[in-house]
């Protein structure tokens, strides 16, 4: 959508509904009608309703308005500046919990999986890996102290932790070599791609975010580099990627003691990379 002025609309009217629609289809919003209706579900009364159509027109992310973004079919808190998970990243979730039932193999009831959400942002992704495992211990973590509140609340419905801190020096030391899923969605938009991203993450999420350096692989590296000595043994870590990165990142994520695997997916129009530690490393 587009950004564009704002000017107070009297919603208070038996056509309201029609009235909200008209307007987030003019501030360029495609589908007005579907987030007209969760915009009318969302406010209290018609004066709350006007500010936050106000506030859609104005091009903040539905997401931020609402407070919520959808995630692995849950609702989970997202606030202003904080970055709104995305759809695509729900393969990296699936890739994970694969992954993650893998490990807990025959045991009955599965054992319980320790997972980090490293960068966590919101912390959606974490918490819902721990919601479709039978038992995990949910430890996430992430630099920026807005994201660090807002998945205070979406980690602790999931019963896990969150840490503020830059990276693994965020995480506690009895960590180190347990964890069986690092989920390290980092920012990866090359610094020179910024100025294309859409206005809405562009302007109402943290640069830190998503700028991943002169080729987008700065913050991966970090954690490639630290990964394994957090790993346990057969651990894994997951990170997305953008398709034109994939073969760097492996490459990357090889050279730092794990074995590493790119996956696509056409149908979620992601691309993740895969390390994983040997059953017999030392780390
Ligand atoms: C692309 S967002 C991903 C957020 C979340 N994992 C998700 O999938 O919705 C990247 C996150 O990394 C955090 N971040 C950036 N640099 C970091 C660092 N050095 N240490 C910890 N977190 C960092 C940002 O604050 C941001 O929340």
């Amino acid at each position: 959508m587009t950004s564009s002025p704002v000017s107070p609309l009297p919603l208070s009217s038996a056509d309201s509904s029609a009235d909200v629609v008209t307007r987030l289809r003019a501030a360029g919003c495609v589908f007005a009608e579907d987030e007209a209706r969760l915009l009318t579900a969302a406010a209290s009364d018609p004066a709350e309703l006007a500010v936050l159509v106000g506030r859609r027109a104005a091009g903040e992310p539905l997401e931020h308005v609402l407070g919520w973004a959808e995630f692995c079919g849950h609702h989970y808190e997202v606030d202003p500046g904080v970055f709104v998970p995305r759809r695509r990243t729900e393969f990296l979730m699936w890739q994970a919990a694969a992954r993650a039932r893998e490990l807990t193999g025959a045991a009955p009831g599965g054992r319980t999986v320790v997972v980090v959400d490293l960068c966590c942002g919101s912390g959606a992704l974490g918490a819902a890996l721990a919601a479709v495992l039978d038992r995990a211990e949910l430890h996430a973590a992430d630099i920026d102290p807005a994201a660090v509140r807002c998945a205070r609340r979406n980690v602790a419905a999931a019963g896990g932790r969150v840490y503020q801190g830059d990276l693994f020096e965020a995480l506690p030391a009895a960590l180190r070599g347990r964890v069986d899923i690092l989920l390290a969605n980092v920012p990866y938009v090359p610094t020179g791609d910024i100025g294309l991203l859409p206005a809405e993450a562009r302007l109402h999420e943290a640069r830190l975010a998503l700028d991943g350096g002169a080729d987008g692989l700065d913050v991966l590296r970090r954690v490639a580099a630290g990964a394994v000595s957090w790993l346990a043994p057969g651990g894994h870590v997951l990170s997305e990627v953008s398709g034109r990165q994939a073969a760097l990142a492996a490459g990357i994520v090889g050279e730092h003691g794990l074995t590493a695997q790119p996956i696509a997916s056409a149908e979620w129009n992601s691309a993740v990379v895969v390390g994983t530690r040997g059953r017999g490393d030392c780390g």
